[in-house]
This record gives C-alpha cells, structure tokens and sequence, in this order.
C-alpha cells in the first residue's frame, strides 16, 4: 500500500507504518524489539531503564561507543598500513566522562579536550597525559601550565601569541611543552554554517594565506602567513617542541572531499617548511568532523572508505611533493559518541493544532527539551523519534516531539511520522543523541539535567548522576538547607 505522504511533512521524510528500517539504520547496533515490541538496548528494556532512572534519560550502549572506537582506529592504521600509524584521538567535547574516556582508551584511544574541564576529566579517569592533547582558541596561562607540568602529549597551539606563552611558561619550568599549530586551510566544508570552522575568516586556527602586504616575490607562497610565522617562532622558542601540523574543517561531513583537500594542503605547507627550515615536522592531525546520521535523510561513509581516500590523498600529496608521509592523527568525537546514545522521553501532552484549513499538525510535549538537546535550536538540526515502550501499528501521523521549556522554538524533532495513539506515558526515543547533547546542556526553566546511562551486556551503570534541585540550589547563596 502506497502511503501518502502528510502536506506538512519535508520531501525527504518518508510516511510509514512501523519504524523497523528507522531502528536498523540509526539507533545503537545493540537495539531489538522484543516479542511485545519494547524497544530493548543492550538487553535492557527501556521501560526497565524509565522507571529505575526516570525520564528524560541518556542511555549509552557501551558496545556500540567501544565498536565505533576500534573501527576508526583500526579502519585507519589499515589504510595508511605500511607507510605510517594513525592516532585517533576522541574528541571528548562530544561527551566525557571518567567512565567514557577509560572506554575510549581501553580501545587504544587517546583523549582530545578542549579545556581545563575537560582536561580534569581526562586526568581524573587516570589517562596517561601523553595520550591526551589540549585544544582552545584562548588558553589560560592555568591551562597551559597544568599542560606542560604533566607533559601532555599534544598542546595545539592556536595563535602566534600563544606560542610565545607556552615557550614562556614551559620555559620557566625548564620543560618543552610538545606543540602542534593549528592551521586553516581554507576549505570550507559543505555543513551548516555555525559548524564550519575552516573558513578564514572565524576565530580558530593560522591562515596559510599571506596578510596582504606582505608577500614577495619569494617561491614561497605561504611566506607572510600567519602559519608561516608561526612556525619561524615556534622553531625559535626555546620551551616549544614543535611536532606537527593540524586542522579541523568543520563537523558533520559526509563526503570525504574537504578532508583529502585539507590534508594535500597542509602536506604542501610542510614540504615547504621541510625546504626552507631543513625541518622534517613528523606528525599531521586531520581532526574530526565525519558525520553520522540522525534521519533518513543522511547516508553517512563508513570510516574504512573516509580512511581509503584520504590514504590516498596522502600518498599522493606526499610523493607530488618529495616529502616522507607523516605519522598521521584524526579527532572524531560525533562519530563515535552520537550513534551510541539515545534520549528516552515520557510522551505528556498532545494537541492537533490546526495550521491551515483542514491541515493540522500534531504536537506531542514531552518531559525534556531544549536543555537536554539544544541542537535543532542552534543549528536547525533535524532528528527522528519512535514509541520505545510498546509498538503501534498503523498510519502514522507528521508529529512533532516538542520540550516543556517556555520557548516556542524548543523543539526536539521537527518533524516524524509517529503512530496514530501515542498516549501519555508512553515512552519516546530519540536516537544519535550520543553526541553535544549532554555536553551542550543547559538547565534552563531550572529544569534539572538527565542522567547518563551506560549499558552493557544486561547491566546498566549510572555513568552521571541526574541534576537534582538541591544541586541548583546549592549554587544558590541565599538558600539555606
Ligand atoms: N577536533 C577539533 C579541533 C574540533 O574543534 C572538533 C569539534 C572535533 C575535533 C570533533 O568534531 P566531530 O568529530 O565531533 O565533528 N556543537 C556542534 C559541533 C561543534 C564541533 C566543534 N568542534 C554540534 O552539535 O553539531
């Protein structure tokens, strides 16, 4: 039978009558059904998960974060075998915890943070500072003493200024702090704008482009850049070891294109400090960025195919230029993160509201919101939903799963054909959640933030407590207990 599709609905959203293909292609690798048609992860019952740890809830699948981890590690050394290794480093501002960043390198993993925070993190799950590297466009001089003092593996520099506090301070401390510099090649990857972190003219990252004015005739087409410079003065700082080069394009990408583009760049770049410096930097940091899909609507790479064309483009940036390949790294934090978690919600109040004659949509308010997923406010991001707690057949209805904040944009999926009898408390589950959701939660209305939910095998562990209000309060100075 031919559904038809709803006048509201966007092109790419099919109507359906079940949501087994939604289930296959976007939730954890661990999801079933069972007999009665709860959805179960791990083993786990949602509803089991619901009424022990309450809603709204995010519920890891510790199998799926570990499998995705070893993927990309091994997906990677395999393309880039025999001619050099592949750090992957997980990018922990998609989500950390002590008990994620012990997963992460229990799969041979190092840690990338972004901050102080998340540094703390890191350490306090007992990872090896050498495993760790520090982001951030506007270190503190705290930041990067704690760095250099443990000996961090990587402290990725982000400014010409900051090469020269790094040296200062790791100086002081008779160490050498080892330096990466983060560049900007230019490319600009094919994301939503907030997210694309390439362009020139954004705050992250050292121009390969020369300020106007100052380039010469030199051969050298990158003399007079903010990179170029960098470079002079970090081979120059005595408290700077200076070991490779990096870039991040931006997030979300699916083709692998702005990757092998970014990386041929930045391999020119290092050939050229190669011939002028008689300088071999040995390392070469891609960053993250690969994107993974959260409706129908996205057909993510696998990580071996992304890894097989930017070897390639390596290889052949590489020989084009004389120069020896690099030991190479990559940062994916979404792409191991967002797939492997899920957002449980209790489904509260429905209303068909009527948008135009004899077209209504549905609206289904559930007991979360924008404080627990804030994406499709910041980014337009669009998400999918199905019942988890029991299953309904029958046509489904263009719904849209919106938060109990007082905002008329906190929607948590815009648009999703659901079943036509979604009641109160039934449970909704919202898939690729994994990722800058509970890192970018808030508690506004003073809603209290969710717990975090890991599980494994039948066993769930609470991986962070749920907010309660006696910790909102107890930031308050006028509340006594
Ligand atoms: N490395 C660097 C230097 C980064 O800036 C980022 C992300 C990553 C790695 C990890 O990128 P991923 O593999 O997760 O795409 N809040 C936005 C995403 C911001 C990404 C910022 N940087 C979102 O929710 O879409």
């Amino acid at each position: 039978m031919t559904l038809t599709p709803h006048p509201l609905a966007p092109d790419w959203l099919s109507p359906r009558e079940n949501t087994d293909d939604l289930e296959s292609a976007l939730f954890p690798i661990t999801t079933s059904r069972s007999p009665a048609g709860e959805l179960v992860i791990e083993g786990v019952p949602v509803s089991d998960l619901a009424a022990t740890y309450g809603t709204p809830l995010y519920v890891f699948s510790e199998t799926d974060f570990r499998t995705r981890a070893r993927r990309f590690r091994e997906a990677f050394n395999q393309a880039f075998t025999p001619d050099t290794a592949v750090d992957v480093f997980y990018a922990g501002k998609a989500f950390l915890s002590t008990r994620v960043a012990q997963w992460a390198t229990e799969e041979g993993l190092n840690i990338d943070t972004a901050s102080g925070g998340e540094l703390a993190i890191a350490l306090a799950a007992g990872v090896d500072p050498a495993r760790i590297g520090l982001h951030g466009n506007n270190k503190s001089d705290v930041e990067i003493a704690r760095a250099v003092e443990l000996g961090l593996g990587r402290i990725i520099a982000d400014s010409v200024e900051e090469i020269g506090r790094i040296s200062a301070i790791a100086s002081g401390m008779s160490r050498t702090a080892s330096v990466m510099l983060r560049l900007t090649p230019g490319v600009h990857a094919s994301t939503h704008e907030y997210i694309a972190t390439a362009h020139e003219d954004q705050k992250f990252g050292l121009s390969l482009t020369p300020v106007p004015g100052t380039h010469t005739e030199s051969p050298n087409p990158f003399l007079g850049s903010p990179a170029w410079t960098a470079v002079e003065q970090a081979l120059e700082a005595p408290g700077v070891d200076l070991i490779g080069l990096h870039c991040h394009i931006g997030s979300q990408i699916f083709e692998p294109t702005g990757f092998e583009l970014a990386a041929s760049k930045l391999i020119g770049f290092l050939a050229r400090v190669q011939a002028s410096h008689g300088v071999v930097l040995p390392e070469l940091d891609l960053g993250g960025g690969h994107g993974i899909a959260y409706t129908e609507a996205d057909h993510p790479r696998a990580p071996e195919e992304i890894a097989q064309a930017l070897a390639a483009a390596v290889r052949d940036a590489c020989s084009e230029h004389g120069i020896a390949i690099p030991r190479l790294s990559i940062e994916p934090g979404r792409s191991i993160a967002g797939p492997a978690g899920i957002t449980l919600y209790s489904a509260g109040t429905t209303k068909d509201v009527v948008v135009e004659d004899g077209i209504s949509r549905r609206y289904i308010a559930v007991d979360g919101g924008m404080g627990d997923n804030p994406r499709p406010v910041l980014y337009d991001a669009d998400y999918s939903a199905v019942v988890a707690s029991r299953r309904i057949t029958g046509e489904h209805v263009l719904s849209r799963i919106v938060g109990k904040h007082c905002e008329s944009g906190d929607i948590v999926v815009r648009n999703v054909y659901l079943p036509p009898a979604v009641i109160r408390g039934d449970i909704l589950a919202v898939p690729a959640t994994g990722a800058y959701c509970h890192s970018l939660s808030s508690n506004y209305n003073y809603l209290t933030r969710p717990a975090v939910v890991a599980v494994q095998d039948g066993e769930t562990q609470v991986l962070i407590r749920r907010e309660t209000e006696d910790m909102m309060l107890a930031r308050d100075t006028g509340y006594t207990p």
